[in-house]
């Protein structure tokens, strides 16, 4: 049923960035993401699952036939992190069902319901989402489904809307703050990390020629990808107490759950430097520790505070968010009668091997005497009958079944 697909969600709009973070599933060496997922889907009976986590939201899109309550959302929040309660998990999260939890989706999609609308980042970050839960197991054909019309819904919104013109992301608020205070571009510029969005921020200084960059990195190899686009020099994490040169601004953006910018290190990368630095921290948890930010002189971004900033950039995208809105309501319009043919099909799908049985079991059983008395024109054009009875047995209901739910 329709109403079975359902969808748990924490987002900017409901909760801090940090809040987010305890409702997102942790992973650890016992108990990695795909065994976390699949006991979930076990636990709470669910038929299939994808989850999407971002920096702004979580997304819990499953297909199940309980009933979407506070008193659900409690128990399956409560089983991810024990410390949440109940007032916590109905303040901060969206209980989204049918064609509300298909029009949800479809909203984050194309973009319009994220903290900096029109970052296309997005539509990527959820295939990667669905590609992960597909090849664990946990999405099925509903998902499936729905998932595909997401995809088309969305490109549909980016093309024929100005939504994703002058493109934004967090990033590149991030950087456009970073610029409003005039550094020079032979500032000293640390990047720490280089995964996905310091490599974005990567792409970001090269284009405004900031030239004397420094990568640290877990793994030397993506420091030295970074480090080759900006003609800068890269080092691993482990090197970093050993760097001597300053800096000016420090860019610092990494998985770790543990704030990587201890006072000790942060001392260390000062070098006996008093002026104003500019720290950078995209990290969700923060990488840069609470002491750092309080006792130094620091100018700190993250990314909370480029909500103003993201305000602004709605208000410049307001109409083509009502166009993206137009749009995306005719594909929710759409979605029932796809699902509802699609389980006509899935229904269907044993029609033509039943068929092709009973045809067989004519011919080599309940008819075989009287089909071997028969010469060798006459076997072939009963033959021919059959195939052709055969086709059409397939081909009717399955017309009526359409005209029936189109
Ligand atoms: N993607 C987005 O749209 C977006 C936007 C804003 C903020 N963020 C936030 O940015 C952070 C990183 O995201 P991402 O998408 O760039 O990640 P990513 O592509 O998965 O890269 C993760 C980076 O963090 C490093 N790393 C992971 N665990 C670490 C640890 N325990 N200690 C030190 N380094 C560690 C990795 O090093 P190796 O290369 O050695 O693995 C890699 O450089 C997250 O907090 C995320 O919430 C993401």
């Amino acid at each position: 049923m329709l109403r079975d697909l359902k969808i748990l969600t924490v987002t900017h709009k409901s909760a801090s960035l940090k809040e987010i973070r305890d409702f997102v599933i942790k992973p650890s060496d016992d108990f990695p993401l795909q065994s976390q997922l699949g006991n979930l889907k076990e636990v709470f009976e669910l038929k299939e699952l994808l989850y999407i986590a971002t920096c702004n939201r979580v997304i819990y899109f499953f297909i199940s036939e309980s009933e979407l309550s506070i008193s659900f959302a409690t128990q399956f929040f409560q089983h991810i992190n024990p410390d949440l309660n109940e007032n916590r998990i109905a303040a901060a999260t969206q209980l989204l069902e049918g064609t509300d939890a298909i029009a949800h989706l479809y909203e984050v999609a194309a973009s319009i319901d994220s903290l900096v609308v029109g970052e296309r980042q997005i539509l990527g970050q959820l295939r990667e989402a669905y590609d992960q839960c597909h090849a664990w197991g946990l999405t099925g054909d509903t998902i499936r489904l729905a998932f595909q019309q997401m995809v088309v819904a969305a490109k549909e919104v980016y093309a024929r809307t100005r939504i994703g013109d002058k493109p934004v992301s967090v990033v590149s608020l991030a950087v456009r703050k970073m610029l409003s205070t005039h550094l020079p571009k032979d500032a000293r510029i640390l990047l720490i990390g280089a995964g996905q969005t310091n490599a974005l921020v990567a792409k970001f200084l090269a284009k405004q020629e900031f030239a004397n960059v420094t990568v640290f990195n877990r793994s030397l190899q993506k420091a030295e990808e970074l480090a080759k686009l900006l003609e800068g020099k890269a080092n691993t994490l482990t090197n970093i107490f050993e760097y001597k040169e300053g800096f000016d601004c420090l860019f610092v953006c990494t998985g770790s759950t543990d704030p990587i910018i201890q006072p000790e290190l942060y001392e260390q990368l000062l070098q006996g430097e008093t002026d104003t630095k500019i720290v950078i921290d995209l990290a969700i948890p923060h990488n840069v520790a609470p002491e750092v930010i309080e006792n130094y002189n620091i100018q700190y971004i993250e990314i909370e505070g480029l909500r103003t900033l993201a305000q602004e950039n709605l208000a410049f995208r307001e109409t083509e968010v009502e166009k993206a809105r137009q749009i995306l309501a005719n594909y929710v319009a759409e979605f029932p009668t796809l699902f509802k043919q699609r389980q006509l099909e899935r229904a269907m799908s044993r029609v033509p091997e039943e068929i092709k049985a009973v045809k067989a079991k004519a011919l080599s059983e309940v008819f075989r005497k009287d089909v071997e008395q028969l010469d060798a024109s006459t076997r072939e054009l009963l033959e021919k009958m059959l195939t052709y009875m055969e086709k059409k047995c397939i081909a009717v209901p399955m017309k009526v079944a359409r005209e029936m739910v189109g």
